[in-house]
């Protein structure tokens, strides 16, 4: 069910600036259902357009517990707040949902979305995607090896998940 605080909103519009939105802003990866999600904060990633279809791409390393999450589900949502709660994502992005009760810790409501997937109602904006393509990172891929040895040298290499934008949905 589409929650009463959202409405259906433009993809476009709601997608105008991915670089600001996505590496600035910064925005929430979630992933499962309401009685078992987890989420994590997620600055690198794209909005696009493939398969004659608007997109995201997101990047999840194999060790975050999201991961688990993202390879179980076949959708998932990215989520955006406004300015005052980046201390929310902050947080996401330095706890682990196999420590802590993220959610409850930042005081976020969870609730199901049209394709079953998990939103928050604190949040300002949410997409809902449905996974069409994944591919782990290899080393040999990379044709700049400095980014290699900068970004993988200690941790996992990312998968890459490309997944179809099904709705936007804006806060009133
Ligand atoms: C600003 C910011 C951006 C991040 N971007 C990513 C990302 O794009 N991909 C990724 O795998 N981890 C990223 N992380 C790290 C995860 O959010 C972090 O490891 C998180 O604690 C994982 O939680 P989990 O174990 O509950 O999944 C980012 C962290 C921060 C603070």
């Amino acid at each position: 069910m589409i929650s009463a605080m959202f409405k259906q909103v433009d993809i476009q519009a709601a997608m105008s600036n991915p670089i600001g939105q996505i590496g600035s802003d910064w925005m929430l990866v979630t992933s499962g259902s309401v009685s078992k999600f987890n989420m994590m904060t997620a600055s690198w990633g794209a909005a696009g357009f493939m398969w004659n279809k608007p997109v995201v791409f997101v990047f999840i390393r194999t060790n975050r517990y999201t991961f688990e999450f993202m390879e179980n589900n076949p959708s998932f949502t990215v989520s955006f707040f406004n300015a005052d709660k980046k201390k929310i994502l902050s947080f996401c992005g330095s706890h682990s949902g196999r420590d802590v009760d993220k959610a409850s810790a930042c005081g976020l409501t969870a609730f199901q979305t049209p394709c079953g997937s998990v939103a928050f109602e604190e949040s300002k904006l949410y997409f809902e995607c449905r996974k069409m393509y994944a591919q782990q990172m290899q080393a040999s891929s990379f044709i700049d090896k400095e980014a290699l040895d900068k970004w993988y040298s200690k941790d996992p290499m990312h998968k890459m998940y490309v997944a179809e934008i099904l709705g936007a949905y804006s806060a009133h």
